[in-house]
């Protein structure tokens, strides 16, 4: 038997055992790496005579190809096999329940803060922000609070140092202080953000929220503080028609000083609001003292205009039907799937709670 028969014969035999990759690859490199088997027959070709030389190189390449590609059918098949096996083993169970997907809620106070700002904003109001520990002199100082006043009294205000310099804001004025030394008049902001005072019951909570407006410019007269007002409650509570009505009051740091209250009436043991003879306060407003804009260097003979302080907590509990203010801050997850908002980009395959 010739050489090549031989090789034939015996690789045919071990290429039909059950071999993995590795296995097949070692075939492939004793037959056919530069000693293999047949590499090295090819190497013989240049010793025999030509006669002979044409018929065993025929033979050799027969045997060649033959061997070959039953290695990469070999080859193939295991692979093909592998992938099988994984692809199995991967295997999604589409059957099993899903997870629960709950979504969260946003608080009513964050929601009646964005409406706020959205409705000042499409008449020019532009929103500013403040830290809530404020030092003494923004918070009082600058407006116009003398010394002896009594919301800087320990039982009102939250002190955070010995010398009662630094403090938690009582209210979110102190914005109107660091908005006009930033810039140049005219200034045109609101400021919602999170205010503090020793206080709490039903209708009162050591922390709430407050939006300032500040609109200083050239001749603004209180008539643009109640058209501003008017419209801002118009908006708020989606109604046509407001019943307002300006009290006169005092705060240190307008001349003169407004309280605000919107007309209701119970319906149906529901508010129902600029209808009625009931009286509501919501906010307290004024002309901008002129010594307040002497203490950030806006002229008051040339720069005048007013501004006004809302409870953001009391108009989210009107609006929205709620009864408790100390149930805004309690975090009870309950409270917030009834009362709280779904955000706007709800997606389709949303399964949460709705409201
Ligand atoms: N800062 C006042 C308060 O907290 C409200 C207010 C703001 C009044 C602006 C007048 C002008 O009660």
């Amino acid at each position: 038997m010739s050489d090549i028969k031989k090789i034939k014969d015996d690789f045919l035999l071990k290429l039909k055992e059950n071999l993995d990759l590795n296995q097949v690859n070692q075939i492939k490199t004793e037959l056919f790496g530069k000693t293999g088997l047949i590499s090295s027959q090819f190497k013989q070709l240049g010793k025999l005579a030509e006669d002979e030389r044409k018929k065993f190189a025929s033979d050799l390449n027969l045997v060649k190809n033959e061997l070959e590609n039953l290695i990469t059918t070999k080859i193939n098949d295991i692979e093909t096999k592998e992938i099988n096996k994984k692809l199995e083993k991967e295997k999604i169970d589409i059957t099993l329940p899903e997870r629960p997907f709950v979504r969260g809620k946003i608080h009513p106070v964050s929601q009646v803060i964005d409406e706020i700002s959205s409705i000042f904003s499409e008449i020019g109001f532009s929103v500013e922000e403040g830290p809530d520990v404020e030092n003494e002199y923004n918070n009082f100082t600058a407006l116009n609070t003398p010394d002896n006043h009594p919301a800087r009294d320990m039982h009102d205000t939250f002190y955070l140092d010995d010398a009662k310099k630094l403090l938690l804001r009582t209210h979110t004025s102190p914005v109107q202080i660091r908005t006009m030394l930033n810039d140049k008049p005219p200034f045109k902001i609101i400021a919602p953000g999170r205010t503090y005072r020793s206080d709490s019951d039903q209708t009162h909570t050591p922390m709430f929220h407050q939006v300032e407006g500040l609109h200083i410019d050239k001749n603004i007269n209180m008539g643009h503080l109640k058209g501003c007002l008017n419209y801002f409650i118009k908006e708020f509570f989606e109604v046509d028609k407001i019943k307002m009505r300006f009290r006169p009051s005092h705060f240190p740091f307008t001349e003169p000083s407004a309280e605000v209250d919107i007309g209701y009436e119970i319906k149906d043991g529901k508010i129902v609001i600029g209808e009625g003879d009931k009286w509501l306060e919501v906010l307290g407003c004024g002309m901008v003292h002129p010594n307040v804009l002497k203490n950030v260097k806006v002229n008051p003979d040339e720069f005048q205009g007013y501004a006004f302080g809302i409870g953001i907590d009391r108009l989210a509990m009107l609006k929205y039907g709620i009864n408790d203010l100390r149930a805004f801050f309690d975090c009870d997850y309950r409270w917030l799937n009834h009362f709280g908002f779904d955000p706007i980009d709800v997606p389709t395959n949303y399964r949460g709670l709705s409201r």
